[in-house]
């Protein structure tokens, strides 16, 4: 990182009677007393509909944190006109001027801002402190620094001007004319605000929809944007029905482009209605989507035990399975299940799950009601199979949260559905391989689903590191060696999956910011 002039921001322990750790309890215990109100926000005017909804705290289901409301279809479109207007304006803002608003914006959320935003996390999305922190605020605050940066890096690189006596050439950049809409998931807060702050920072105006398990979060990340500066309708506030969001923002041909985060049933039926309307628009609509996974660790016959028990552990289960590069298949050969199987058991055992407010949890509910149900139905499918095993966990309890337990399966068959579906909760599948199959077995890893996110492999053979990098090319965008499946850092791992698993655009890498701009090329000649 020597030759950047950005850092990644440090992520804090939280240790007990730390600064930090004080600042949190008392950010907590405010979000806690209070239902947040977070109105839609168009050009600057609040709208709240009749349309009410509640965001619920997931591990206790019955304590609403935050209430918004459901833009309409006539909603929807004044926020499209008002970004329609504000577009150019915005784009002929000086792009120093764009940065100090972005400057500010990381600086309010390293400092003043930083517990309240890992307060909303925490509570609205159950994530433990450790796991807030990586999230609402050094992955957040990164996203902003890191694209500031690359696209002031972008904006170096001209053309060659073989005798600039004569000609002159160059490109700049520009936002699509139009709008961007901007679809966020639950489970990362940065993510929220990289889909609708990095489109607005290179000169778009944006809808930005946020998850409905996540709007008191991505609320907050849209206050401190307004308050370092961001002006009004550069980003409108839109929570909405999916269908009807989705429906409105394909119909109109000022779509500029759609960066969406979430499922792959989704962004296929938003790719199939540009598709529909690709004669009604100005522009070709960019999309960039990042969709599901099915990640896996591989483990050949020489890899350290300890290292595969601790990276399986962490990246199947923190944050209940629910980041989307979270290992839910893993390939272990015989010669070391026996050990590796004792380790995953004894650490398995030892991860508390419950309140996230409690230091102590590894674990807290996973996201809402219909997630608790699809991840039980695989859990109750695992235990009616006669292919599967549940070697650890299979509890579940929806009582107060929607509390499951880390879970990890056992299958003969390495095709069965458990080892192909996204899953997206703590359920961790184990196909145990004889180590004389390891040649097939390789084979089956980026055969038998339609992903590529995120894969792992453990060895400590060199010759078999090579043959698995060439081999594994084809099945993640994110590929780890010795290290989990998990946990990219904006900047250094730049992270996005392909085939099913996205457009793999690489969010926090140094060509993100660009692919949300239009390029002029300039011929001058004297
Ligand atoms: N950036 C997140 C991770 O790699 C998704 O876990």
């Amino acid at each position: 990182l020597k030759d950047f002039d950005v850092k990644n921001e440090p992520i804090l322990g939280y240790k007990k009677g730390s600064t930090e750790r004080n600042e949190l309890v008392k950010a907590l215990e405010e979000a806690k007393s209070n239902v947040a109100d977070c109105p839609i926000i168009i050009g600057g005017e609040e709208f709240r509909t009749n349309d009410v909804r509640y965001q619920v705290m997931p591990h206790d289901h019955k304590h609403q944190i935050a209430r918004f409301y459901y833009a309409d279809a006539n909603l929807i479109q004044k926020a499209i006109n008002k970004s329609i207007e504000m577009q150019p304006k915005w784009d002929r803002t000086p792009l120093k001027e764009r940065v100090e608003i972005w400057d500010r914006a990381a600086s309010l959320m390293a400092n003043k801002y930083r517990q309240k935003l890992n307060a909303a996390t925490m509570l609205g999305q159950s994530k433990t402190a450790i796991q807030a922190e990586i999230d609402s605020a050094a992955e957040l605050i990164d996203f902003i620094r890191f694209n500031v940066f690359f696209l002031k890096e972008n904006a170096k690189y001209q053309p060659i001007s073989e005798d600039i006596k004569v000609t002159k050439n160059s490109v700049r950049f520009r936002g699509i004319d139009g709008f961007v809409a901007a679809i966020s998931p639950f489970n990362f807060t940065a993510i929220g605000g990289n889909l609708s702050y990095t489109p607005a920072l290179v000169g778009n105006s944006v809808l930005w929809k946020p998850s409905d398990t996540a709007v008191l979060s991505n609320w907050t990340i849209y206050e401190i944007m307004r308050e370092a500066g961001v002006p009004e309708g550069v980003v409108n506030f839109i929570p909405a029905d999916g269908p009807i969001f989705g429906d409105t923002i394909t119909k109109s041909k000022y779509l500029g482009g759609i960066n969406f985060t979430g499922s792959v049933p989704t962004f296929n039926r938003l790719w199939r209605q540009v598709g529909e309307n690709i004669e009604n628009y100005i522009n070709y609509p960019k999309l960039i989507g990042e969709c599901g996974g099915k990640n896996y660790h591989f483990v050949h016959p020489s890899a350290d035990i300890e290292t595969v028990v601790t990276a399986t552990i962490r990246s199947a289960f923190e944050y209940c399975g629910q980041k989307c590069s979270a290992c839910s298949r893993a390939y272990i050969p015989e010669s070391l299940w026996p050990k590796i199987k004792e380790g995953l058991l004894h650490e398995r055992a030892k991860l508390k799950v419950g309140d996230v407010t409690d230091f102590s949890t590894f674990m807290g509910a996973v996201i809402d009601e219909k997630a608790f149900n699809r991840i039980k139905s695989y859990i109750d499918y695992a235990k009616s199979s006669n292919n599967l095993e549940i070697i650890g966990g299979g509890g579940y309890d929806n009582s107060k949260g929607y509390f499951i337990e880390p879970t990890i399966v056992q299958t003969k068959d390495p095709k069965d559905k458990i080892m192909i579906e996204e899953i997206f909760g703590p359920v961790l599948t184990i196909y145990v391989y004889a180590d004389k199959d390891l040649d097939s077995t390789m084979k089956l890893v980026g055969n038998s689903t339609q992903f590529a996110l995120t894969g792992a492999v453990f060895s400590t053979n060199e010759s078999f590191l090579k043959r698995a990098l060439e081999e594994f090319k084809m099945t993640a965008g994110n590929f780890y060696i010795n290290d989990k499946s998990t946990g990219s850092v904006v900047g250094q791992q730049p992270f996005g999956g392909s085939r099913m698993s996205g457009t793999n655009d690489k969010a926090g890498g140094p060509h993100y910011a660009i692919r949300w701009t239009t390029i002029q090329s300039i011929k001058e000649t004297f």
